[in-house]
């Protein structure tokens, strides 16, 4: 049988056995991408705020050698011990998905206070360089390559819906940090990109955001619906794989056409 030419390995090539770290892992979508990875053979360091919920989602998924780490991301001391501790249950790691993120919708801008400011940018925007760093450090110390592939938003291109304007700033510094540090690393064979989802049916989006707001805005999605955290999921898993090795400090707009670019 000829063997059509150009056709592409199974999605997750590249990835059988190798460790990942996701982190936000138990959360709507990073549930998700942790399973994604699973099921493309790889071995994966699910991370959250519960060490319980994390634990009890890594013994579900698929495959073998999975484990559960209760770690706070805020933490910055605390990153490149998180990442021994991945690899020392995992084996080396060759991808980190960086989902953990906080979001406080405040209808009124005038509601916005410092901590609110400090909370968003201290987790999604602080912690995300230094957790990028500590896990590209690690691979390069060891003479590595891999791949890294943060979350930004809709919001980093519209500034955001719902009271949203401090969390999609940081998501706007995501998609500048992810082009730096995919600059920085990719003498190391380090890639960096990062998602931009749209509407994803989880708790962060829909809490909180008045049905009529929210359907106002899928109503604008040429798909018309909401994504499924599973729609998210396989590109992450393409990012992180050998499929886009030549893929550095992109922003994946994943948004059903809502945005187009
Ligand atoms: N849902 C959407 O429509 C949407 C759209 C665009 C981007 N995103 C991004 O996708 C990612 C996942 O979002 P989601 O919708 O699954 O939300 P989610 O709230 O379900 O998941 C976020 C996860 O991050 C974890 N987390 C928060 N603070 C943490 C900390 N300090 N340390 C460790 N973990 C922490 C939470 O416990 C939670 O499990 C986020 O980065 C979010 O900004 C979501």
């Amino acid at each position: 049988m000829t063997e059509r030419v150009g056709a592409l390995p199974a999605l997750g090539k590249g990835l059988e056995s190798c460790g990942v770290l996701v982190t936000g892992a138990t959360g709507g979508i990073g549930a998700a991408v942790a399973r994604a990875f699973a099921e493309s053979g790889a071995r994966v360091a699910v991370t959250d705020l519960s060490e319980r919920a994390a634990t009890d989602l890594a013994a579900t998924l698929p495959g073998e050698g999975h484990v559960g780490i209760g770690a706070d991301v805020g933490l910055i001391d605390r990153h490149a011990e998180l990442v021994e501790e991945a690899e020392e249950a995992v084996g080396p790691l060759v991808a980190l998905a960086h989902l953990a993120a906080v979001l406080r919708r405040r209808h009124e801008i005038t509601e916005i206070d410092e901590a609110d400011w400090d909370a968003q940018v201290d987790v999604n925007l602080k912690a995300s360089f230094f957790l990028n760093r500590a896990f590209a450090e690690r691979l390069r110390g060891d003479g590595r390559g891999g791949a890294i592939v943060n979350f930004s938003s809709q919001g980093w291109w519209t500034g955001g819906f719902g009271g949203s304007v401090v969390y999609n700033a940081t998501k706007g510094g995501i998609v500048t940090m992810t082009r730096g540090l995919a600059r920085t690393y990719a003498g190391a064979g380090i890639r960096v990109n990062a998602v931009a989802p749209g509407l994803v049916k989880t708790a962060m989006l829909t809490d909180e955001l008045a049905p009529d707001v929210l359907q106002s805005l899928v109503d604008q999605v040429p798909l018309g619906r909401m994504a499924t955290p599973e729609e998210v999921a396989p590109a992450v898993v393409f990012l992180a794989s050998t499929h886009a090795g030549y893929i550095t400090g992109a922003t994946l707009n994943i948004s059903g056409g809502w945005l187009m670019y």
